[in-house]
C-alpha cells in the first residue's frame, strides 16, 4: 500500500540523502578547466579568463586550475560551444551574438542603439530580464550561463570618407560573424562580411573590405585607425560577452566547486565590465588625438533602419520589448 511503502522508504531516503550530501559537498579530484575564447592574448577577455584561473587556484588551495586558449586555439565560436556540450571544453567566454545562433533571444542585445553609451550597456546587461536570460541556457543548449562581460561599443570605420549612411550601400563592412549584426548592414544596404578577429587586419590592410565594424579599444590598441580615413564614432551596438561552463561538467562538480567557480568567474566578469565603463572614455581620447578623421553620429545617422531591424527581430527576441522599456540614464537614476 502506498502508505506503508511511504514509511517503509523514509530511512532508505534519508540515508541516500545524507549519502549523497556528503558525496556532492566535498571535492574528490583535481581539475585542470580547460577554458576556451577568441580574442588573443593580451586583451582584456584573455586577460580577465587568466585573472579568474588564478583566483580558483588560490580560492581551492591550489587543487583546481584553468588553463586558457586564447584566439582560437580550440577553434571557432560555434565549435567552441559544441565542445562545451559535450564536455571536451569544460569552460569558455563567448560573444552573446555565437548564443544568439543557438538562442535568438540573445540576438536582442544587438538592438542598434539599444543603449546610448557603455554605462548603460553595463547597466542592460545587470539587469533582470538580461539575467533572466542566463537561467534557460542549461535546458535550452547545455550550457550554463555564470555571468555577462562585454567589449566596447561598436564603432565604423572606413577606407574612405563617409557623409551619409546611404554611402555605406554596396561597401563590404567587416562584421563579426552573426545575424543579428549581418541584418543591421543588410538594411543599411551595405554588404557585410563575416570575419573572425584574427583575419581582420590584413583584410583591412589588403583591401578586402572596404569598412570594419569594431569597437574603440581594439582600434586604438591595435592602431586600426591607421588604415582609415574615417571613424564614424556610432556607438551603434552594444557587445556582451558571456561567461560559460559545460553543463555536463557542471554535473560532476560539487554544490562547493558550483558556488566557487560561479562566484569567481562572476567577480571577474563584473571586473571585465567596470573596467570597460572607466576605460572607454580614454580609448576614445587617443582616438581623437591622432590624425584621423572623427565623425560623431547617432541614430538619425541611420534613418530607418533601427525599427526595420527591430521589426525584424522582435518575433525572434521578445526580450527585445523589455530591454527597450529599460530605463538605463544616468538621468533616470538621479529622479
Ligand atoms: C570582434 O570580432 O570584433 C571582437 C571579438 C571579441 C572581442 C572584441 C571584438
Amino acid at each position: 500500500m502506498p502508505s506503508r511503502l511511504y514509511d517503509n522508504s523514509m530511512p532508505i531516503l534519508a540515508g541516500m540523502i545524507l549519502v549523497a550530501t556528503v558525496v556532492v559537498s566535498w571535492p574528490a579530484i583535481a581539475r585542470d578547466f580547460r577554458l576556451g575564447l577568441i580574442t588573443p592574448p593580451g586583451h582584456v577577455w584573455t586577460r580577465s579568463a587568466e585573472a579568474f584561473g588564478t583566483a580558483l587556484a588560490e580560492a581551492s588551495g591550489g587543487k583546481h586550475s584553468v588553463t586558457v586558449y586564447p584566439s582560437q586555439q580550440l577553434g571557432s565560436e560555434a565549435q567552441i560551444l559544441q565542445q562545451l556540450q559535450t564536455g571536451a571544453v569544460d569552460m569558455a567566454f563567448l560573444t552573446a551574438a555565437e548564443v544568439s545562433n543557438r538562442v535568438p533571444a540573445f540576438g536582442a542585445f544587438y538592438a542598434p542603439f539599444l543603449v546610448d553609451d557603455i554605462s548603460g550597456a553595463a547597466k542592460l546587461l545587470r539587469s533582470d530580464p538580461a539575467l533572466s536570460l542566463l537561467d534557460g541556457m542549461p535546458q535550452q543548449i547545455g550550457v550554463v550561463g555564470i555571468a555577462y562581460g562585454m567589449g566596447g561599443m561598436r564603432q565604423i570605420l572606413t577606407r574612405s570618407p563617409l557623409t551619409t549612411a546611404e554611402d555605406l550601400k554596396g561597401r563590404k563592412i567587416r562584421i563579426t560573424p552573426f545575424a543579428p549584426i549581418r541584418d543591421f548592414y543588410q538594411l543599411l544596404g551595405a554588404a557585410p562580411t563575416p570575419m573572425p578577429l584574427a583575419s581582420v587586419y590584413d583584410a583591412f590592410a589588403n583591401g578586402q573590405v572596404d569598412a570594419i565594424d569594431m569597437d574603440l579599444e581594439l582600434i586604438v590598441k591595435l592602431k586600426y585607425y591607421e588604415l582609415s580615413e574615417n571613424v564614424l564614432v556610432s556607438n551603434h551596438m552594444m557587445f556582451p560577452m558571456v561567461g560559460l561552463v559545460s553543463a555536463r561538467v557542471w554535473a560532476g562538480l560539487t554544490r562547493k566547486e558550483r558556488v566557487l567557480i560561479r562566484e569567481l568567474m562572476r567577480a571577474e566578469l563584473d571586473k571585465l565590465v567596470n573596467s570597460y565603463e572607466s576605460e572607454e572614455k580614454s580609448f576614445e581620447a587617443a582616438l581623437r588625438a591622432t590624425d584621423t578623421e572623427v565623425m560623431d553620429v547617432n541614430e538619425s545617422f541611420f534613418g530607418a533602419t533601427i525599427q526595420q531591424w527591430d521589426d525584424l527581430w522582435t518575433e525572434r527576441a521578445p526580450v527585445l520589448k523589455e530591454f527597450r522599456n529599460l530605463e538605463l540614464s544616468d538621468a533616470s537614476e538621479a529622479q
